[in-house]
């Protein structure tokens, strides 16, 4: 999959830009500030209908503006698809080819993207909401049926909760109904407990091996862990642990007003020759680390969806030392399209750059050079 084209209309500090993109690598120059980062997170955007950044402000409009719009065409084969986001203050319309679409489910598998942003460091360093979400994203992505499972595991999640405090307040409030609501929040739990098993048993078929390439040590697992332990994975041991735990657990859980137990609460680590990075690992490792969490998903991409993800890489050479960037470089270089942003080309090898478009950024100004 590549994306072709993207315009942008009073997107942060675009009034209007019409970009080209390449098949392979396209990599963004300019001076901090210029609009470089914007110009991932539009296509974030374009990807995930939300931004992907940490920290900054969440209205991607323009100051004084009161709309703002994202266009892109991607090309999938030999099918291409026109994308738009119109935005306005709270409000945003998806279409595809000129047609709107209501759920967010059926506009997300068009573009598939993964990115790495300096801000990724809180994924090792990072509360376990950093970690769920990033799970999230990914899978819903390549799986359209884990989103609207996820979703409905929310909703009764939510509905759980509410009607545990109706139950600790009123005495005389009917039990049963809650047993329905548990029986069927566990239902999408098991469901959503092997998914994410499944994805992180794919991680490690190659997270070691990138990591190898880009720093020469080998020794890293990403170990998934639910807030509660199973037997097994199998549907049966996942199902009759929470029911114990619920079961078990009832006055607690009133006492809450909360449910205590289940995906909501899940976490996943990063281990380097079994000591947790979040703990023990340097800055170099915990970067290095991520990155190579993020290339692991290539492959998991490329065989669900039959095409290779976008490859967003924001600030990628300041974030390594000049050994790694090579090393990166040569790894992405083949088959995928990546859009990269820097400062600056000094030390990059001449050869990953002869086919690659350069642009420069300047002020919610891009030139192709
Ligand atoms: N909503 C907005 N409207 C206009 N400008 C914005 C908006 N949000 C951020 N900016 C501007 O975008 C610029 C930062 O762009 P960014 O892409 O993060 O820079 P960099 O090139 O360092 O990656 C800043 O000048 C900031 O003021
Ligand atoms: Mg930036």
């Amino acid at each position: 999959m590549k994306i072709t084209k993207i315009n942008l209309v009073n997107f942060r500090n675009y009034s209007s830009a019409s970009i080209k993109l390449g098949d392979g690598m396209n990599i963004f120059v300019g001076d901090n500030a210029q609009g470089k980062t914007n110009i991932l997170e539009a296509i974030t955007f374009l990807a995930l209908t939300k931004s992907h950044r940490l920290g900054v402000h969440p209205n991607v409009i323009m100051f004084n503006k009161t709309k703002a719009k994202i266009k892109g065409v991607v090309k999938k084969d030999r099918i291409i698809s026109k994308l738009e986001i119109d935005m306005l203050e709270n409000e945003k319309k998806l279409f595809v080819n000129q047609t709107e679409i209501k759920k967010v489910a059926d506009y997300i598998s068009n573009l598939n993207v993964i990115v790495f942003s300096p801000d990724d460091l809180e994924i090792i360093k990072g509360s376990p909401n950093i970690r769920r979400n990033l799970l999230n994203i990914q899978l819903s992505q390549i799986s359209k049926v884990y989103l609207n499972i996820y979703n409905e595991y929310n909703k009764l999640l939510r509905t759980r909760n509410e009607y545990l405090k109706v139950l600790f307040q009123n005495s005389i409030a009917d039990s049963s109904y809650l047993d329905i609501i548990t029986d069927k929040l566990i239902e999408k739990a098991v469901f959503i407990y092997q998914k994410r098993k499944e994805y992180i048993d794919l991680i490690n078929d190659s997270i070691d091996t990138y990591y190898k390439d880009i720093n020469g040590n080998q020794g890293l697992v990403v170990e998934y862990h639910p807030n509660i332990e199973f037997k097994s994975y199998e549907s049966e041991d996942i199902r009759k642990a929470l029911k114990h735990y619920y079961k078990k657990n009832y006055k607690k859980e009133l006492n809450y007003g909360m449910t205590l137990v289940g995906p909501h609460r899940d976490d996943f680590s990063f281990l380097f020759c079994e000591k947790d990075l979040k703990f023990f690992g340097s800055q170099g490792q915990q970067k290095t680390a991520v990155l190579a969490y993020k290339l692991s998903e290539i492959p998991i991409f490329e065989d669900v969806l039959k095409t290779s993800p976008v490859l967003l890489l924001d600030d990628i050479f300041s974030e390594l030392d000049l050994k790694k960037r090579n090393r990166l470089l040569k790894l992405i270089h083949h088959g995928i399209q990546s859009v990269i942003t820097t400062t600056d080309l000094k030390n990059i090898n001449k050869k990953y750059l002869e086919d690659a478009y350069i642009y420069s950024v300047k002020n919610g100004n891009v030139e192709r050079k």
